[in-house]
């Protein structure tokens, strides 16, 4: 069995953070949400990865290399523009050949990741299996509607859901998908949907058994999503220091302090992480915090938040939250006259002032 692992797209709803870099590898809990793609097919056994790449495919191959930091190796497959998650299929039939396969969005986390389920779709002969959650917004979602144990329509992003099962961003596929992909037509967005290609199946009789999953799943496209997705994940962090904490600073509850970085005269409050070579100075990290590597936050507070590498967040009154910060962001306080907020910001940046 191989896997396909997509990591190409725009990422328009994390926009200005994707406008420079990959929405795959936006960290969470600081590992990039593609790392744990990667760890979970790895976990389940499956070695042969390829990986779909777009515009920001230097970055994902600089960060995943040939694959073998996992044990595992990878083959790039360019996509040319964000035609859809079936159109990735028909690209990359020449690696996958007849093989079954496990396809992956690497913008998704599943918590528990997905050994067991891969397990049941190889005993269970079947030609495809879906991953379904409930969820409270279907219609941001590819929506299954059931009947008994079998599904009986598929619908991508419906007005109106039939029910509040999503479509989990991890499926699994015989051979037999190729032909589906290539019979189907472009949706209203003009993509090739998988979901319909998974309908396609269905109507020529083929066997597609669906497994609501019970574990925590998030579709990490939206900053409230990545927040949420960090509190998930730092909450299941072992504690440990691999820095330094001097001894005017407080380490509460579950804090990761990762190698070279420096916690002076500081508060941290976990479920929190501290990245490689970053310091806090006289500063507060509250919980659900993710402070990625060589970052410095001085003078200020910052709490349920992600801050990306080589940013920094000096002198700021007023407690930082609910923040999602770029990477090599410069937040300060000056003395100039006249006292006013002096902005540069990127397309579709957001600010918050309360
Ligand atoms: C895609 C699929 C959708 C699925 C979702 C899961 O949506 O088209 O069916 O429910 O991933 O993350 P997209 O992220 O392309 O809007």
């Amino acid at each position: 069995m191989k896997a396909l692992i997509l990591a190409g797209g725009s990422g328009t709803r994390l926009r200005p953070i994707t406008h420079t870099s990959a929405k795959q590898l936006v960290p969470i809990a600081n590992k990039p949400v593609l790392f744990y793609a990667i760890e979970a097919v790895r976990d389940a056994g499956i070695t042969d990865v390829g990986i779909i790449i777009g515009e920001t495919g230097d970055e994902v191959k600089a960060a995943v290399g040939d694959g073998s930091a996992w044990g595992i190796d990878v083959t790039y497959i360019e996509q040319d523009s964000p035609r859809g998650l079936a159109h990735t299929v028909i690209i990359a039939e020449p690696f996958l050949g007849d093989d079954s396969f496990v396809m992956y969005l690497g913008d998704n986390l599943v918590k528990d990741g997905i050994t067991a389920l891969v397990d049941s779709y190889r005993q269970s002969g079947a030609n495809a299996q879906i991953l379904l959650a409930h969820v409270p917004e279907p219609q941001h979602f590819g929506v299954a509607e059931l009947k008994g144990d079998k599904v009986v329509r598929l619908v991508e992003k419906p007005k109106e859901p039939a029910s509040d099962l999503a479509l989990v961003g991890v499926y699994m596929f015989d051979k037999n998908i190729m032909d589906a992909v290539k019979a189907i037509k472009p949706s209203w967005r003009d993509e090739l949907e998988i979901t319909d290609a998974i309908q396609y199946l269905i109507d020529q009789g083929f066997q597609v058994n669906p497994h609501i999953i019970d574990g925590w799943w998030k579709d990490t496209g939206k900053i409230g999503d990545i927040l949420e997705a960090n509190r998930i994940m730092l909450d299941v962090l072992e504690p440990r220091c691999d820095g330094t904490v001097d001894e005017e600073s407080e380490l509460h509850g579950k804090v990761v302090i990762e190698e070279g970085a420096r916690v002076i005269n500081s508060v941290v409050r976990g479920p929190a992480i501290i990245g490689e070579n970053s310091v806090i100075e006289h500063a507060y990290i509250g919980p659900f915090t993710s402070i990625y590597y060589d970052v410095t936050i001085r003078n200020s507070e910052v709490e349920h938040s992600v801050v990306l590498e080589k940013s920094s967040i000096l002198d700021i009154h007023g407690r930082i939250e609910d923040s999602l910060i770029g990477q090599n962001v410069e937040i300060t306080r000056s003395n100039r006259k006249p006292k006013a907020f002096r902005l540069m910001l990127g397309d579709s940046s957001k600010v918050d002032i309360g």
